[in-house]
């Protein structure tokens, strides 16, 4: 109680100096803290410029600060036990109306006198396909799935110390003609469906992706990016010694792959099916590269058919050199597995390649 009997000391101080004053029946003015009680009771407790009031309870050694009667400490402890509070929807729930097809994001917002450290869990009910809880903010996202429906779902609001608040959610759905909003580009043939999307695009030659935006032509499918086709998707057939197939992708390293002879051949796994309309090799150096070669192509990778000239049944001739060099396909063919026949090459030497190629995703 030390402080208690200093203050009262200089509260008595000031009352005689101030006595008599309008208002102010106590003051204590320092330079950077005002506390003043008023006539009518109102106590007033002001820092000076840019200056911090603090209350701090200390039982250990002094005495309670009293907030209406109750112990200041014991009202904050139960302040930081309250569980976190939803802001935009209580308990009772959130409901909205969205289009199909549209961008959903809805904050999830508590407040919670711990800390901001809340994290959001699914706990129950049927949540819309296509939305996700993501966070920094804290949120539901996503494209609203193309059906007319209620979705009812329940999501926790949890604390640092588990303790947690759940609100219902309810979103209503509204199936919508996609097509009437001009999605597929490029003349693409828009048909109004019940998929996730809502719609599906029938693209014209040479553009694809779900909205027909992406040209064939001009992007690479990534034979060059590990990530798109990993090492393992790279095979050959009669490598020169030491040489790896995964050293077949176009990477601009300096690696290469290299063949044996006429014989040998590069494959590439993409993976998944694809449109493929155009072809870029390049060879090693001035000696080490490929001239000519044909392509063979397969869906399941067992069996594989030459790539023809247009309207023949004659093998169609690639051509390759030292830098890159492109070649568009006499079709797009659709395939999974590529195979790349070097058949002419400087013939002292060995047949030696990188390779990328341009299309669409299937
Ligand atoms: C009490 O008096 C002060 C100053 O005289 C005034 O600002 C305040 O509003 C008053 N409070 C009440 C509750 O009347
Ligand atoms: C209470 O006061 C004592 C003595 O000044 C100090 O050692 C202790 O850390 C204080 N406790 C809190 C919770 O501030
Ligand atoms: C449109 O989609 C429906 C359902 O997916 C399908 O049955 C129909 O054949 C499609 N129509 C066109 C023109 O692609
Ligand atoms: C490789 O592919 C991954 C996955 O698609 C992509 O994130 C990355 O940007 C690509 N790298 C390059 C250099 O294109
Ligand atoms: C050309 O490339 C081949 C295959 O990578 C390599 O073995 C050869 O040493 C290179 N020749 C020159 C002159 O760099
Ligand atoms: C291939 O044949 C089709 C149908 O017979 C024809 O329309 C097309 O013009 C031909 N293409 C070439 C490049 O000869």
């Amino acid at each position: 109680m030390a402080w208690h009997i200093g203050i009262i000391f200089i509260f008595s101080i000031i009352l005689s100096a101030i006595d008599g004053s309008p208002g102010n029946v106590l003051q204590l003015d320092y330079p950077d803290v005002t506390i003043a009680a008023q006539k009518n009771g109102t106590f007033l407790g002001q820092s000076g410029l840019n200056g911090d009031i603090y209350i701090q309870p200390n039982k250990t050694n002094f005495g309670t600060v009293f907030f209406d009667g109750y112990d200041l400490l014991e009202i904050i402890d139960i302040i930081n036990n309250m569980p976190p509070l939803w802001r935009l929807h209580g308990h009772t729930g959130y409901s909205g109306t969205f289009e199909g097809g549209s961008d959903i994001n809805i904050p999830l917002e508590v407040l919670d006198p711990e800390s901001q450290d809340v994290r959001f869990e699914l706990v129950a009910g049927n949540f819309p396909i296509g939305l996700k809880i993501a966070k920094n903010p804290w949120r539901i996202e996503g494209i609203v799935p193309d059906e007319d429906a209620i979705f009812t779902f329940t999501i926790r609001a949890l604390d640092s110390s588990d303790k947690y608040a759940d609100a219902v959610f309810k979103i209503e759905t509204l199936e919508v003609d996609q097509c009437l909003r001009e999605m597929c580009h490029n003349n693409g043939q828009c048909n109004n469906t019940n998929t996730h999307r809502g719609f599906t695009c029938t693209c014209p030659t040479g553009y694809g992706g779900p909205t027909c935006d992406i040209s064939c032509t001009r992007t690479a499918l990534g034979v060059g990016n590990a990530s798109v086709v990993p090492d393992a998707q790279m095979s050959a057939y009669l490598s020169r010694y030491l040489s790896k197939a995964e050293n077949g992708r176009l990477s601009r390293s300096g690696n290469n792959w290299c063949g044996e002879n006429a014989n040998s051949w590069l494959q590439v796994d993409l993976g998944r099916k694809a449109q493929i309309y155009r072809i870029e090799t390049a060879g090693a150096n001035s000696t080490f590269y490929t001239k000519t070669y044909t392509l063979s192509y397969s869906t399941t990778g067992t069996s594989f058919d030459f790539v023809n000239s247009v309207n023949s049944t004659t093998v169609h001739t690639f051509h390759g050199s030292i830098g890159a060099e492109y070649q568009t396909l006499p079709e797009p063919l659709e395939a999974r597995f590529i195979r790349i026949h070097p058949k002419t090459y400087d013939s002292r030497y060995h047949p030696c390649l990188q390779v990328e190629m341009f299309g669409c995703w299937l």
